[in-house]
Protein backbone atom coordinates (compact mmCIF):
# COMPACT_ATOMS: atom_id res chain seq x y z
CA UNK A 1 0.00 0.00 0.00
CA UNK A 2 1.69 3.44 -0.90
CA UNK A 3 1.33 6.96 1.21
CA UNK A 4 -1.62 8.38 -0.79
CA UNK A 5 -3.82 4.82 -0.05
CA UNK A 6 -2.81 5.18 3.27
CA UNK A 7 -4.14 9.08 3.31
CA UNK A 8 -7.36 8.02 1.61
CA UNK A 9 -7.93 4.39 3.89
CA UNK A 10 -10.18 3.77 0.15
CA UNK A 11 -8.47 0.78 -1.10
CA UNK A 12 -11.32 -2.22 -0.86
CA UNK A 13 -13.66 -0.15 0.52
CA UNK A 14 -17.34 -0.67 -0.44
CA UNK A 15 -19.04 2.11 -2.01
CA UNK A 16 -22.82 2.71 -2.90
CA UNK A 17 -23.36 4.99 -5.68
CA UNK A 18 -27.25 5.81 -5.53
CA UNK A 19 -27.67 7.38 -9.18
CA UNK A 20 -24.61 6.21 -10.58
CA UNK A 21 -26.22 6.01 -14.17
CA UNK A 22 -25.73 9.92 -14.30
CA UNK A 23 -23.93 12.84 -13.52
CA UNK A 24 -22.17 13.48 -10.37
CA UNK A 25 -23.10 9.92 -9.45
CA UNK A 26 -21.51 8.52 -12.72
CA UNK A 27 -18.28 10.47 -11.67
CA UNK A 28 -18.01 9.76 -7.69
CA UNK A 29 -18.12 6.51 -8.84
CA UNK A 30 -15.23 6.42 -11.35
CA UNK A 31 -13.10 8.39 -9.19
CA UNK A 32 -14.25 6.05 -5.85
CA UNK A 33 -13.11 3.34 -8.04
CA UNK A 34 -10.09 4.75 -9.40
CA UNK A 35 -9.03 5.25 -5.93
CA UNK A 36 -9.40 1.51 -5.05
CA UNK A 37 -12.95 1.18 -3.38
CA UNK A 38 -15.08 -1.93 -4.69
CA UNK A 39 -18.44 -0.03 -5.58
CA UNK A 40 -22.25 -1.00 -6.01
CA UNK A 41 -23.63 0.49 -9.03
CA UNK A 42 -27.03 1.96 -8.31
CA UNK A 43 -30.14 3.49 -10.33
CA UNK A 44 -33.43 2.81 -12.07
CA UNK A 45 -31.17 3.75 -15.74
CA UNK A 46 -29.86 -0.14 -16.78
CA UNK A 47 -28.30 1.40 -19.54
CA UNK A 48 -26.93 4.36 -17.81
CA UNK A 49 -25.44 2.07 -14.90
CA UNK A 50 -23.97 -0.24 -17.68
CA UNK A 51 -21.96 2.85 -19.71
CA UNK A 52 -21.02 3.65 -16.14
CA UNK A 53 -19.38 0.23 -15.44
CA UNK A 54 -17.53 0.77 -18.84
CA UNK A 55 -15.98 3.49 -18.24
CA UNK A 56 -15.28 2.50 -14.80
CA UNK A 57 -13.23 -1.36 -16.37
CA UNK A 58 -11.90 1.43 -19.33
CA UNK A 59 -10.03 3.42 -16.76
CA UNK A 60 -9.54 0.91 -13.54
CA UNK A 61 -9.08 -2.58 -15.23
CA UNK A 62 -8.65 -4.39 -11.86
CA UNK A 63 -11.69 -2.74 -10.30
CA UNK A 64 -14.87 -4.53 -8.87
CA UNK A 65 -18.14 -3.00 -9.39
CA UNK A 66 -21.62 -4.75 -9.95
CA UNK A 67 -25.00 -3.12 -11.22
CA UNK A 68 -28.08 -2.92 -9.53
CA UNK A 69 -31.78 -1.56 -10.59
CA UNK A 70 -33.86 -1.00 -8.55
CA UNK A 71 -36.20 2.44 -8.41
CA UNK A 72 -35.61 3.87 -4.71
CA UNK A 73 -38.87 5.89 -4.73
CA UNK A 74 -39.94 2.94 -2.39
CA UNK A 75 -39.18 2.16 0.78
CA UNK A 76 -39.10 -1.69 0.35
CA UNK A 77 -36.73 -1.31 -2.57
CA UNK A 78 -34.22 0.88 -0.77
CA UNK A 79 -34.41 -2.26 2.49
CA UNK A 80 -34.25 -4.66 -0.25
CA UNK A 81 -31.20 -2.55 -1.89
CA UNK A 82 -28.92 -2.52 0.80
CA UNK A 83 -29.73 -5.89 1.68
CA UNK A 84 -28.65 -7.07 -1.47
CA UNK A 85 -25.24 -4.91 -1.87
CA UNK A 86 -24.07 -6.34 1.86
CA UNK A 87 -24.68 -10.08 1.07
CA UNK A 88 -23.04 -9.40 -2.62
CA UNK A 89 -19.93 -7.38 -0.93
CA UNK A 90 -19.98 -8.60 2.78
CA UNK A 91 -19.21 -4.98 3.94
CA UNK A 92 -20.97 -1.44 3.25
CA UNK A 93 -18.38 1.00 4.20
CA UNK A 94 -19.12 4.35 2.07
CA UNK A 95 -22.70 5.61 0.89
CA UNK A 96 -22.82 8.54 -1.92
CA UNK A 97 -26.52 9.14 -3.00
CA UNK A 98 -26.95 11.40 -4.96
CA UNK A 99 -29.70 9.99 -7.05
CA UNK A 100 -32.61 13.11 -7.51
CA UNK A 101 -35.65 14.56 -9.22
CA UNK A 102 -36.22 18.08 -9.85
CA UNK A 103 -39.62 18.95 -11.60
CA UNK A 104 -40.24 23.27 -10.94
CA UNK A 105 -44.08 23.94 -10.60
CA UNK A 106 -44.98 26.93 -8.13
CA UNK A 107 -46.62 26.73 -4.82
CA UNK A 108 -50.17 26.95 -6.29
CA UNK A 109 -49.38 24.40 -8.89
CA UNK A 110 -48.21 21.67 -6.74
CA UNK A 111 -50.38 18.82 -6.29
CA UNK A 112 -49.82 15.26 -4.04
CA UNK A 113 -48.57 13.45 -6.73
CA UNK A 114 -45.89 16.58 -7.42
CA UNK A 115 -45.16 16.29 -3.43
CA UNK A 116 -44.80 12.83 -3.00
CA UNK A 117 -42.64 12.32 -6.47
CA UNK A 118 -40.35 14.82 -5.42
CA UNK A 119 -40.10 14.25 -1.85
CA UNK A 120 -39.79 10.03 -2.49
CA UNK A 121 -36.73 9.87 -4.37
CA UNK A 122 -34.83 12.82 -3.05
CA UNK A 123 -35.39 12.26 0.65
CA UNK A 124 -37.29 9.51 1.84
CA UNK A 125 -34.73 7.31 0.29
CA UNK A 126 -32.03 9.42 1.73
CA UNK A 127 -33.38 8.25 4.82
CA UNK A 128 -34.37 4.96 4.22
CA UNK A 129 -30.87 3.71 2.45
CA UNK A 130 -28.96 6.04 5.17
CA UNK A 131 -30.31 4.19 8.19
CA UNK A 132 -29.72 0.93 6.18
CA UNK A 133 -26.01 1.30 5.82
CA UNK A 134 -25.54 3.22 9.47
CA UNK A 135 -26.46 0.21 10.89
CA UNK A 136 -24.47 -1.79 9.07
CA UNK A 137 -21.38 0.29 9.52
CA UNK A 138 -22.27 0.74 13.17
CA UNK A 139 -21.44 -2.82 13.48
CA UNK A 140 -17.75 -2.48 11.37
CA UNK A 141 -17.09 0.51 13.36
CA UNK A 142 -16.23 2.08 10.39
CA UNK A 143 -18.77 4.55 7.75
CA UNK A 144 -19.00 7.50 5.43
CA UNK A 145 -22.55 8.31 4.23
CA UNK A 146 -22.62 11.19 1.84
CA UNK A 147 -26.19 12.75 0.82
CA UNK A 148 -26.29 15.10 -2.10
CA UNK A 149 -28.00 18.09 -1.69
CA UNK A 150 -28.70 21.62 -3.59
CA UNK A 151 -28.70 25.59 -2.99
CA UNK A 152 -31.82 25.23 -2.74
CA UNK A 153 -31.90 23.45 0.33
CA UNK A 154 -29.77 26.19 1.27
CA UNK A 155 -31.47 29.12 0.26
CA UNK A 156 -35.24 27.65 -0.07
CA UNK A 157 -34.90 28.00 -4.08
CA UNK A 158 -36.43 29.48 -6.88
CA UNK A 159 -40.13 29.52 -6.30
CA UNK A 160 -40.79 27.01 -8.93
CA UNK A 161 -38.50 24.56 -7.19
CA UNK A 162 -40.08 25.09 -3.79
CA UNK A 163 -40.63 21.31 -3.24
CA UNK A 164 -37.09 20.43 -4.50
CA UNK A 165 -35.84 22.71 -1.65
CA UNK A 166 -37.69 20.98 0.92
CA UNK A 167 -36.43 17.52 -0.34
CA UNK A 168 -33.28 19.44 0.25
CA UNK A 169 -33.45 20.98 3.36
CA UNK A 170 -34.75 17.85 5.09
CA UNK A 171 -31.52 15.89 4.23
CA UNK A 172 -29.88 18.98 6.00
CA UNK A 173 -31.59 18.28 9.17
CA UNK A 174 -31.30 14.32 8.53
CA UNK A 175 -27.65 14.72 8.45
CA UNK A 176 -27.15 16.08 11.18
CA UNK A 177 -29.38 13.98 13.20
CA UNK A 178 -28.00 10.51 12.23
CA UNK A 179 -24.21 12.34 12.67
CA UNK A 180 -25.18 13.00 16.24
CA UNK A 181 -26.37 9.48 16.46
CA UNK A 182 -23.66 7.76 14.48
CA UNK A 183 -20.32 9.57 15.58
CA UNK A 184 -19.33 7.43 18.49
CA UNK A 185 -19.19 4.44 16.50
CA UNK A 186 -17.11 5.65 13.17
CA UNK A 187 -19.70 6.61 11.15
CA UNK A 188 -19.62 9.85 9.84
CA UNK A 189 -22.74 11.72 7.76
CA UNK A 190 -22.34 14.56 5.69
CA UNK A 191 -23.99 16.40 3.01
CA UNK A 192 -22.83 17.88 0.38
CA UNK A 193 -23.78 21.03 -1.91
CA UNK A 194 -22.22 20.32 -5.50
CA UNK A 195 -21.99 22.71 -8.40
CA UNK A 196 -23.82 23.67 -11.52
CA UNK A 197 -23.83 20.67 -14.22
CA UNK A 198 -25.70 20.64 -17.46
CA UNK A 199 -27.15 17.21 -16.50
CA UNK A 200 -30.76 15.59 -17.58
CA UNK A 201 -31.57 17.18 -13.64
CA UNK A 202 -30.61 20.14 -14.16
CA UNK A 203 -32.11 20.53 -18.05
CA UNK A 204 -35.68 19.46 -16.45
CA UNK A 205 -37.72 18.84 -19.99
CA UNK A 206 -36.62 22.91 -20.90
CA UNK A 207 -36.62 22.90 -24.47
CA UNK A 208 -33.14 23.91 -26.48
CA UNK A 209 -34.09 28.00 -26.22
CA UNK A 210 -34.86 27.83 -22.33
CA UNK A 211 -31.83 25.91 -21.77
CA UNK A 212 -29.40 28.29 -23.51
CA UNK A 213 -31.20 31.14 -21.59
CA UNK A 214 -30.59 29.09 -18.46
CA UNK A 215 -26.69 28.35 -19.29
CA UNK A 216 -26.10 31.95 -20.30
CA UNK A 217 -27.77 33.10 -16.92
CA UNK A 218 -25.70 30.75 -15.27
CA UNK A 219 -22.69 31.93 -16.71
CA UNK A 220 -23.41 35.32 -16.43
CA UNK A 221 -23.45 35.21 -12.54
CA UNK A 222 -20.98 32.38 -11.79
CA UNK A 223 -18.67 33.35 -9.09
CA UNK A 224 -16.14 31.52 -11.22
CA UNK A 225 -17.25 32.63 -14.43
CA UNK A 226 -17.02 28.77 -15.89
CA UNK A 227 -19.20 25.34 -15.57
CA UNK A 228 -17.69 23.04 -13.02
CA UNK A 229 -16.08 19.87 -13.86
CA UNK A 230 -17.49 16.66 -12.27
CA UNK A 231 -14.07 15.57 -11.18
CA UNK A 232 -13.93 18.62 -9.07
CA UNK A 233 -17.16 17.69 -7.30
CA UNK A 234 -16.09 14.00 -7.03
CA UNK A 235 -12.68 14.95 -5.62
CA UNK A 236 -14.84 16.52 -2.41
CA UNK A 237 -17.13 13.19 -2.70
CA UNK A 238 -13.75 11.30 -2.09
CA UNK A 239 -12.36 13.46 0.49
CA UNK A 240 -15.35 12.58 2.60
CA UNK A 241 -15.84 9.14 1.90
CA UNK A 242 -11.62 9.00 2.54
CA UNK A 243 -9.88 8.66 6.37
CA UNK A 244 -8.80 12.38 6.05
CA UNK A 245 -12.54 13.55 7.27
CA UNK A 246 -12.25 11.76 9.70
CA UNK A 247 -13.11 15.24 12.13
CA UNK A 248 -15.70 15.99 9.54
CA UNK A 249 -19.54 15.19 10.70
CA UNK A 250 -23.14 16.97 10.67
CA UNK A 251 -21.33 19.25 7.78
CA UNK A 252 -22.70 20.36 4.77
CA UNK A 253 -19.90 20.92 2.47
CA UNK A 254 -20.49 23.13 -0.30
CA UNK A 255 -18.51 21.91 -3.13
CA UNK A 256 -20.12 24.55 -5.26
CA UNK A 257 -18.19 26.60 -6.67
CA UNK A 258 -19.46 29.54 -5.19
CA UNK A 259 -22.98 28.75 -6.31
CA UNK A 260 -24.93 29.87 -3.13
CA UNK A 261 -22.97 33.06 -3.17
CA UNK A 262 -23.86 34.23 -6.78
CA UNK A 263 -27.14 33.02 -5.83
CA UNK A 264 -27.82 30.42 -8.64
N1 LIG B 1 -26.73 19.21 -11.75
C1 LIG B 1 -26.81 20.27 -10.97
O1 LIG B 1 -26.69 21.42 -11.44
C2 LIG B 1 -27.03 20.11 -9.48
C3 LIG B 1 -27.00 21.26 -8.69
C4 LIG B 1 -27.22 21.14 -7.33
C5 LIG B 1 -27.47 19.89 -6.77
N2 LIG B 1 -27.48 18.79 -7.57
C6 LIG B 1 -27.74 17.50 -6.90
O2 LIG B 1 -26.74 16.59 -7.29
C7 LIG B 1 -27.29 15.27 -7.34
C8 LIG B 1 -26.95 14.63 -8.67
O3 LIG B 1 -27.56 15.40 -9.71
P1 LIG B 1 -27.15 15.21 -11.23
O4 LIG B 1 -27.23 16.55 -11.85
O5 LIG B 1 -25.90 14.42 -11.31
O6 LIG B 1 -28.41 14.37 -11.74
P2 LIG B 1 -28.59 13.40 -13.00
O7 LIG B 1 -29.92 13.72 -13.57
O8 LIG B 1 -27.41 13.44 -13.91
O9 LIG B 1 -28.61 11.98 -12.28
C9 LIG B 1 -29.61 11.62 -11.36
C10 LIG B 1 -29.72 10.10 -11.38
O10 LIG B 1 -30.73 9.71 -10.44
C11 LIG B 1 -31.41 8.61 -11.00
N3 LIG B 1 -32.73 8.47 -10.41
C12 LIG B 1 -33.75 9.37 -10.42
N4 LIG B 1 -34.84 8.83 -9.86
C13 LIG B 1 -34.51 7.56 -9.47
C14 LIG B 1 -35.24 6.51 -8.86
N5 LIG B 1 -36.53 6.64 -8.52
N6 LIG B 1 -34.60 5.35 -8.61
C15 LIG B 1 -33.29 5.18 -8.96
N7 LIG B 1 -32.56 6.16 -9.56
C16 LIG B 1 -33.17 7.33 -9.82
C17 LIG B 1 -31.51 8.95 -12.48
O11 LIG B 1 -31.80 7.80 -13.28
C18 LIG B 1 -30.14 9.55 -12.76
O12 LIG B 1 -29.23 8.59 -13.22
C19 LIG B 1 -28.78 15.41 -7.06
O13 LIG B 1 -29.02 15.07 -5.71
C20 LIG B 1 -29.06 16.87 -7.31
O14 LIG B 1 -30.14 17.34 -6.54
C21 LIG B 1 -27.27 18.86 -8.91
Amino acid sequence: MNSIDQLLGIRNRVAMVVGAASGYGRQSAITLAQCGAQVALIDCNEAGLRQTQSMIIAGTPDSNTEIFITDISLVDNCDRLVADVHRHFGQIDILVHTAAVLQTRLPDEVDENHWNTTLDVNLRSQFFISRGVAKIMREAGWGRIINFISTAGLSGGLPSSIIYGISKSGAIAMTKNLARQNGRFGVLVNALSPATLDTPLFRRGMDDEELKELKRQHLQINTYGRWTHPEEVAAAVLFLSSQMSSTVTGHVLRADSGAELSGF
